[in-house]
């Protein structure tokens, strides 16, 4: 997996947000929609930030995008403070001119009986679009992509998936105790994530070390779902000195 180091996360966010604006104006110029897959979490804030700027400043716009979010907690409202759909409009759909029609999050709203319904839609979604152009990735410290945790299948597909432990404890600062942290959550899978025709996956600081190392340099394991990426023609890790620090 070819591997992109930059200073600090401000830099490599900056990089990130350049390929995407890149990518949005050459799909503008040939009237073509620009399909990007999103991800949340701490790492792509600055991400976001930099897109938004990029509108605000230079007239990015943001007309001819459709995104697919990677996951969402399950259950969870559309406007709870903790969901990525939240999350998702606080830092980039509120600022920017994207068509709220072409903005498409897991639903943490999907009623049980629904949501394999729901995720077989959701894959139709992206390929009616024509696929992901562009995928973004952040790294759980267990190797997890989306919420594909350890041990996911290759094949699996957008579906609902109960979260690791460790997951809930990383992601327990976002709300008021670890109890009130969703057990579930609907995900895209691994290949929903590898049919993606491009992948960049940011990582920052020193707590992802020893999974960026273990997943460029290790061996292509379900157990670290993100070495699945070496299966990809087309993906790249964009890092920070910390987190690259144990690539050898
Ligand atoms: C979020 C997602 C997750 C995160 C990962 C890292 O949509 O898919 O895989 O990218 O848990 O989270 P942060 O960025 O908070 O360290």
């Amino acid at each position: 997996i070819p591997v992109n180091i930059y200073s600090d996360l401000k830099q490599g966010s900056r990089s990130v947000a350049r390929e995407i604006a890149d990518l949005i104006r050459s799909k503008q110029a040939k009237w073509e929609k620009c399909i990007l897959g999103l991800a949340t979490g701490s790492t792509p804030k600055s991400l976001y930030a930099e897109l938004v700027r990029l509108h605000k400043d230079e007239g990015l716009s943001f007309k001819n995008v459709i995104t697919f979010n990677l996951d969402e907690y399950y259950p969870i409202e559309k406007d709870a403070l903790q969901s990525y759909n939240r999350f998702m409009h606080v830092h980039l759909f509120d600022h920017v001119d994207i068509d709220p029609a072409n903005i498409h999050i897991p639903d943490g709203e999907a009623s049980k009986e629904n949501i394999k319904a729901h995720c077989l839609r959701y894959e139709q979604l992206i390929e009616d679009a024509g696929g992901i152009d562009l995928q973004i990735l952040g790294i759980g410290n267990n190797g997890h992509i989306g919420f594909n945790e350890p041990g996911s299948s290759i094949y699996s597909r957008t579906r609902l998936v109960t979260l690791d432990n460790s997951t809930r404890i990383a992601n327990a600062y976002e709300f008021a105790n670890i109890s009130q942290v969703p057990r579930l959550a609907i995900t895209m899978g691994i290949s929903t994530i590898l049919k993606a025709k491009r992948i960049v996956l940011m990582a920052w600081g020193p707590g992802k070390a020893p999974v960026v190392q273990k997943s460029v340099e290790g061996h292509v394991d379900e157990q670290i779902p993100a070495s699945l990426l070496q299966q990809h023609n087309d993906c790249t890790f964009v890092l920070d000195e910390m987190a690259a620090a144990e690539l050898t």
